[in-house]
Formats: structure tokens, C-alpha cells, sequence
């Protein structure tokens, strides 16, 4: 009955947790017989999923709002829904409220699980509903989801932060950390397994402190030893580590356990110890640093990314070069740079000594220019080494050449069938540019 099937369009804005909570949408849409479209003028449902962390994201779902009343006018029936860490803050829903009345459902993070029953009520009665919830109860489990990809997958493996950095929405839009039971992790990931897929991502805003809500304890050091186990699964990555958090214990396991990929995504967010003190890390630019050390001492040819902040309030020049004597010392591969922007609710929107923007863009500038030599040289390291290599996708311009990511997340091309998309092949790699590898297939 695919003709009289009603289509739907997600629209995604943020970090991994959003992209995997919208194929948990997609996943529940599906099993109540929606299918999805690229055609906005097709569709019966959209749903933008938004994101608060940065702050183009919220503008942009503004504007993209906007855009959807002339749509809204053409096909009265269409519903619109906007869910996700924008809807947490109630200022946010007040202004759809007032503003963008034609919005027919808001709802949270925390009860995607509710859509059918939201999408059943609309249809019951014309007026916006809103049920966003501020915590998330129990986990719920067994949702279905519809992954982009069969050979990889989002796993969660906690929900939530407990860490309240100054500057960082997440605590207020998450909740508070809650980590999954280990058994319901470790069957999804087999039935995962079951079904082909090769690599999984673990997810969690500081997966290293996994385990400590759980009633038995449990460390994520041993938990990525139990996902070693499972057959089937030929890499396993995680993101994202919180420097305070990362123990020996994990480092250990890094390197011992022979599925989990050499990438360690480590935010540093600042060099100079005053800043990390007003940004509550809990870490000083010495400890950093030495983490660093030990994790490259440990796991020779591991990857190291990172994210970094500048134009905090109060960050002087001096503070500045801190943030640039870790980047040329730790030598990231590379890294996500944010200027610091002021979210509302967030202790740092309060702070003194707000950075004028013209200040914030060189800082930026002169960091962009200490981390890209670095990430050039990084790759050029891989010149005439075989990389074993997860084909993922064919190039969008030229459908002979192949796209794949290395264990350590590097992203190559190189030319092959496209009937190797899903597989894991070697790639020998024949040239590097600041942020791909090239290279010439050696074993299908
Ligand atoms: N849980 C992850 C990251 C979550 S947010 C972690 O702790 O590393 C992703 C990144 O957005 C953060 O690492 C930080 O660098 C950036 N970020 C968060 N709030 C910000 C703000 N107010 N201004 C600029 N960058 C911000
Ligand atoms: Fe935000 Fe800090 Fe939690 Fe990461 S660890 S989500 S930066 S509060
Ligand atoms: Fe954004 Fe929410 Fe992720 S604020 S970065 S989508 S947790």
C-alpha cells in the first residue's frame, strides 16, 4: 500500500544523540506505515529536530520555520512538529507559541517515544499540543529505529550530563545521566550483529563515566570488553570522552581490545587552567596534557580529535596562547572549533567580561591556522600505508569513486565497485590532503 502511505520528512540539526533520536523516529513512523520523502511539498508530516548547542542551529530552525507556513497554507492537513533540545527551554516554545502558531506538536527529548499517541491526538483535535517532559523518567527500551546505514550503527549507551560546564546547555536540555543496563546494550548490539552491521558508534555525552547509576556497577572499560565478544561486530567506536574521566583502566582496554578503532575524541575546550577552572572541566591544561601523553605512549598510532572553545568571557591573549601551546603539543588530528556563544540559562551567560566577536573571529582565525598544518601533517603520515578501510558510500560526483572511513576515522577515497559499499577493504593510500586520504584498493 505504498500510494496511499503518508510521507514524512525529519530534518536534523546537532550531535549524534539528535541524529540517532530521529532514527528512532523514523524507526516509529515506519512501523505505523509512514514512508519518508525528500519532496517538503509530499509530505504529510515534517518534524525538525533542533539543537541549542550552537547557535546558527537555532536561527537557522527559525528560519526553516518560516518557510513552512506558505507550505502549511498549500496543504492544511500537513503536520508540523518540532521536538528536541530547542523545545526543552519554555522561552523557546513561548516564542512558537506566539510567533509560529501554525505549528500543530512540540514536543521534548525525552518522550520521542510518545509520537504515535502525539500524532493520534492531533488528529483528533486542531490545537497545538506541547508535552515536553523535563527529565526522562525510565529509560525506554525497544524502540525501533531506522538507521541511515545496515553495516553501521548509533548505539546509547547513557542518556543525559551531570557535568554542568559553564557554558553548556546539554544538563538543562538532556537531564541527568542515566546510563542503559549492560544487557540491553549488549543485545541490541547483537541483534545489530544479526543483521550485518560491522561497526557500531556507542554513544553518550561522557561515556568514560558509563555505569555509575547503575544499580550492579559496571566500568565502561568493562563493558567495551563484553562488546568485544560479540560476532559479527568488527569495530566499535565511542564518543564522547570527558578528560577527567578517562582512566588507565580505559586506556588499557583501548589498546587491548582488538575491535575498538584507535580515535579518541577528547574536548579540551581551553588551555589555560583559569578558564578551565571558570568553565567547571575539573581538569588542569598539566593533567590534559599528560593524558595525552600516556594515551599516545599506550596506543602508538591512535587518532586524537578534540573540541575547543575560544572567546569564553574573560579569556585574555594569555589565556588564548595556552589554548594554542595544547593544540601545537597534543597534535590533534583534528578538531571541532567553537566560538564561545552565550546560552541563556547557562552559568557563562552571566559571567563578566563577554568577548567582543571581532576578538573571538581572530582567535579563531589564528587557532584554525595552528591546527591545519598539524591535521596536513597528520595525514601525510599515512602516505604508502595500507589502511584497512569500512566502505561506506559512492562519491556524489563521480559514482566510480568509493568513500570509507580508516579505524581511526579518517575519511578516504578511492576508486572501486560499488558493490563493496558495507564491506572492509585494504586501501593503499597514494596521497593526503588536510582532511581526506586518497588511495588505490588492494584487496576486495
Ligand atoms: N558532551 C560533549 C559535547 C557536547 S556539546 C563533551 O563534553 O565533550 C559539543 C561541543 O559544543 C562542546 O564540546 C563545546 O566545545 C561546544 N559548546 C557547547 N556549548 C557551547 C557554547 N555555549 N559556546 C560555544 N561552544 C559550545
Ligand atoms: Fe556539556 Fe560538559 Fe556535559 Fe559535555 S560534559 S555535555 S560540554 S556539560
Ligand atoms: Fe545540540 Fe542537544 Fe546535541 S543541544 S549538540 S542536539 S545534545
Amino acid at each position: 500500500m505504498i500510494n496511499g502511505s503518508k510521507k514524512y520528512i525529519i530534518t536534523t540539526w546537532g550531535c549524534q544523540m539528535n541524529e540517532h533520536d530521529s532514527e528512532k523516529m523514523s524507526g516509529i513512523l515506519e512501523t505505523l506505515g509512514y514512508i519518508s520523502t525528500d519532496i517538503k511539498e509530499e509530505a504529510d508530516l515534517i518534524i525538525f529536530n533542533t539543537c541549542l548547542v550552537r547557535e546558527n542551529a537555532e536561527l537557522k530552525v527559525y528560519g526553516n520555520l518560516g518557510e513552512l507556513k506558505a507550505l502549511k497554507r498549500h496543504n492544511p492537513d500537513l503536520i508540523i512538529a518540532i521536538c528536541g533540545c530547542m523545545m526543552q527551554k519554555k522561552e523557546i516554545r513561548d516564542i512558537i507559541k506566539e510567533k509560529y502558531k501554525f505549528v500543530d506538536i512540540i514536543f521534548g527529548t525525552h518522550n520521542i517515544h510518545k509520537l504515535p499517541e502525539l500524532i493520534a491526538n492531533h488528529n483528533q483535535h486542531t490545537r497545538m499540543i506541547i508535552d515536553v517532559w523535563e527529565d526522562a523518567g525510565n529509560i525506554v527500551e525497544g524502540m525501533p529505529a531506522k538507521r541511515k546505514y545496515g553495516f553501521k550503527a548509533f548505539v546509547n549507551i547513557m542518556y543525559g550530563c551531570n557535568n554542568f560546564c559553564s557554558y553548556c546547555i546539554v544538563p538543562y536540555t538532556r537531564g541527568r545521566e542515566k546510563s542503559r543496563e549492560p544487557e540491553d546494550i549488549l543485545s541490541e548490539i547483537r541483534e545489530l550483529a544479526n543483521e550485518g552491521c560491522k561497526e557500531i558508534t556507542l554513544l553518550g555525552q561522557n561515556v568514560n563515566s558509563y555505569g555509575k547509576t547503575l544499580t550492579s556497577k559496571m566500568s565502561f572499560a568493562q563493558l567495551l570488553y563484553l562488546i568485544n565478544e560479540i560476532e559479527g561486530i568488527e569495530r566499535i567506536r565511542f564518543m564522547t570522552s570527558h578528560p577527567k574521566d578517562l582512566s588507565d583502566e580505559l586506556i588499557y582496554t583501548i589498546r587491548d581490545c582488538h575491535k575498538v578503532c584507535e580515535h579518541i575524541h577528547l574536548p579540551f575546550q581551553a588551555g589555560s587552567n583559569r578558564i578551565l577552572k571558570h568553565m567547571n572541566r575539573k581538569y588542569t591544561k598539566e593533567q590534559y596534557l599528560d593524558l595525552v601523553k600516556k594515551i599516545k605512549s599506550e596506543i602508538p598510532n591512535i587518532s586524537l580529535t578534540t573540541d575547543i572553545i575560544v572567546g569564553f568571557p574573560g579569556e585574555t591573549e594569555e589565556d588564548f596562547m595556552d589554548t594554542i601551546d595544547v593544540v601545537k603539543k597534543s597534535e590533534f588530528d583534528s578538531a571541532f572549533t567553537f566560538i564561545y556563544s552565550i546560552r541563556e540559562g547557562t552559568p557563562a551567560a552571566n559571567m563578566e567580561n563577554q568577548i567582543p566577536e571581532d576578538i573571538k573571529h581572530r582567535r579563531l582565525k589564528t587557532l584554525l591556522d595552528t591546527l591545519n598544518p598539524i591535521s596536513h601533517d597528520k595525514n601525510l603520515q599515512y602516505l604508502n600505508t595500507i589502511q584497512e578501510v569500512l566502505v561506506e558510500e559512492t562519491s556524489k560526483t563521480d559514482s566510480t569513486v568509493l568513500s570509507g572511513r580508516t579505524r581511526t576515522s579518517k575519511l578516504v577515497h578511492f576508486k572501486g565497485d560499488k558493490d563493496l559499499i558495507g564491506k572492509i577493504v585494504k586501501v593503499k593510500i597514494d596521497n593526503t590532503k588536510t582532511w581526506t586520504l586518497e588511495g588505490m584498493l588492494i584487496d576486495g
